[in-house]
C-alpha cells in the first residue's frame, strides 16, 4: 500500500525484506490471552495487525475463529501460506475501522496500538469496544516507557518518538494506559516481557 508521497508503506516494504520476521512461535501474551479467552468462553476474535498470523494460530487450534485486519499484503499472503486460506484478513489500515458490522465477543491486539497517534489511539480503542458483543473482552499489548528505546530518536509529542524513518512509537505508562482505557472497561494491567517490557491491558464491554 503507498502512502501520499506515493511511498509504500513501511510494514509492507519490511515484509517483503524480512519475511516471516518473528518466527512462528506466538508471542507470551498470545499465549496468555489464549488462555484467558478459553476460559471466558470466548468463541470468535478480531486482531487487528495480525501480521503474517504467528499470533492467530493458538486461537484457533483451541476452536476460536479468527479474523483479522492487517496493512501489509505481502503479511496477509504468508499468512495464507502458512495457515491456509480459511481466516477471513481484511487487508486495510485499522484507523478505517469498521471493516465489517460483526460483533466479536474478544479482540486481541498486539503491538499495533503505539504506533499510532493520539487520535487515532483513541479511535481504534473505541472502533473495538464497538465491535465487541455484549459483555466480551479485548486485550491490548503495548511497549512501556521501561523500554531502553524510550527517549531516543526524534520527540514528536509526548512520550512518542520517531525511533527510525517512518516508525514513531507512543511509550505507555500507567498514567497514559487509565487515561486512554478507563473508559472502555479496563480491569487489568500485567507486566510481560516480549523482548521488550510490554503491558498487557485487559477491558471488558458492559463495565464502562
Ligand atoms: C509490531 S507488528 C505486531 C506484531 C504481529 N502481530 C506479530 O505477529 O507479532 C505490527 C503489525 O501491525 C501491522 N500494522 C501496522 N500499522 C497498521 C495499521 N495502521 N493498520 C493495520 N495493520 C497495521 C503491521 O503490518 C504488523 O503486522
Amino acid at each position: 500500500m503507498a502512502d501520499k508521497a506515493g511511498k509504500t508503506e513501511f510494514w509492507e516494504s519490511n515484509f517483503i525484506e524480512k519475511q516471516e520476521m518473528w518466527g512462528f512461535e506466538p508471542a507470551h501474551s498470545a499465549v496468555l490471552t489464549r488462555d484467558f479467552f478459553i476460559q471466558k468462553s470466548v468463541k470468535n476474535i478480531l486482531i487487528p495487525g495480525i501480521g503474517y498470523g504467528r499470533n492467530a494460530q493458538i486461537f484457533r487450534d483451541s476452536g476460536i475463529t479468527v479474523t483479522g485486519i492487517e496493512i501489509s499484503k505481502t503479511a496477509i499472503e504468508m499468512a495464507g501460506k502458512h495457515y491456509g486460506t480459511g481466516m477471513t484478513i481484511y487487508h486495510g489500515s485499522v484507523t478505517n475501522m469498521p471493516f465489517d458490522q460483526c460483533k466479536y465477543d474478544g479482540i486481541f491486539c498486539y503491538a499495533l496500538i503505539h504506533l499510532l497517534d493520539s487520535s487515532e489511539r483513541k479511535k481504534l480503542i473505541g472502533d473495538c469496544y464497538n465491535q465487541l458483543t455484549d459483555s466480551g473482552y479485548m486485550v491490548f499489548t503495548v511497549i512501556s516507557k521501561e523500554a531502553a528505546t524510550y527517549g531516543k530518536g526524534k520527540l514528536i509529542s509526548k512520550d512518542r518518538y520517531e525511533i527510525f524513518d517512518g516508525v514513531k512509537m507512543f511509550f505507555y505508562d500507567r498514567e497514559s494506559i487509565h487515561a486512554e482505557f478507563d473508559q472502555s472497561g479496563l480491569f487489568e494491567i500485567t507486566e510481560i516481557d516480549e523482548s521488550y517490557p510490554f503491558f498487557l491491558i485487559k477491558c471488558k464491554k458492559g463495565d464502562k
